[in-house]
């Protein structure tokens, strides 16, 4: 089932969410309908919070090469992540980000390079994922979703000043 898309300034943005305790059958239609809603909206990656849910969980679609006439985004490619944390990073590196609930927004956000994050999958069973490329800029930028932040929050004053105002005018001409 596709789930609506909390869109930034709605104040769910700012929570805290709270840790997975719980891997059951409620767990997994949470995440499967998040990869439903991540899909329909063109999405590479999404915390729970985005569809309402104050819970440490996020997905991420790990983009491949899609041979003609095979879905570009298999489900079997996405990385489901509970209670991620990260207990290494380093390095620094520019990439343009994007969020579905700032939709058409697109800014230069710096972050570590490389990180390392545990976390658990769908069944609660212990993971490790180590990247320093696409997968690891996602991971930050989910789990700060986690933690009541997002992108827009790490540009510099003037950019951000300069977003609020656009922003403001589009929520107003809907
Ligand atoms: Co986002």
């Amino acid at each position: 089932m596709i789930r609506e898309i909390v869109v930034y300034p709605d104040k769910r943005l700012k929570l805290i969410s709270k840790e997975v305790k719980l891997f059951n059958g409620a767990l997994h239609d949470l995440l499967d309908d998040m990869y439903e809603t991540m899909c329909a909206k063109n999405g590479v990656g999404l915390a729970a919070i985005q569809v309402g849910v104050e819970q440490r969980v996020l997905i991420i679609n790990v983009p491949i090469e899609a041979k003609e006439g095979e879905a570009d985004q298999p489900k079997e490619n996405t990385l489901e992540m509970i209670n991620p944390v990260i207990i290494e990073q380093d390095g620094a590196e520019k990439y343009q980000e994007g969020c579905l609930s700032i939709p058409g927004v697109y800014e230069d956000v710096e972050r570590s390079k490389h990180v390392k994050v545990e976390y658990l999958d769908r069944d609660g069973n212990p993971q490790t994922i180590d990247d320093d490329a696409f997968l690891a800029v996602a991971i930050q930028h989910e789990i700060d979703h986690l933690n009541g932040k997002v992108f827009i929050e790490k540009l510099s004053y003037i950019k951000r000043k300069k977003f609020e105002k656009e922003w403001k005018r589009k929520l107003k001409e809907g």
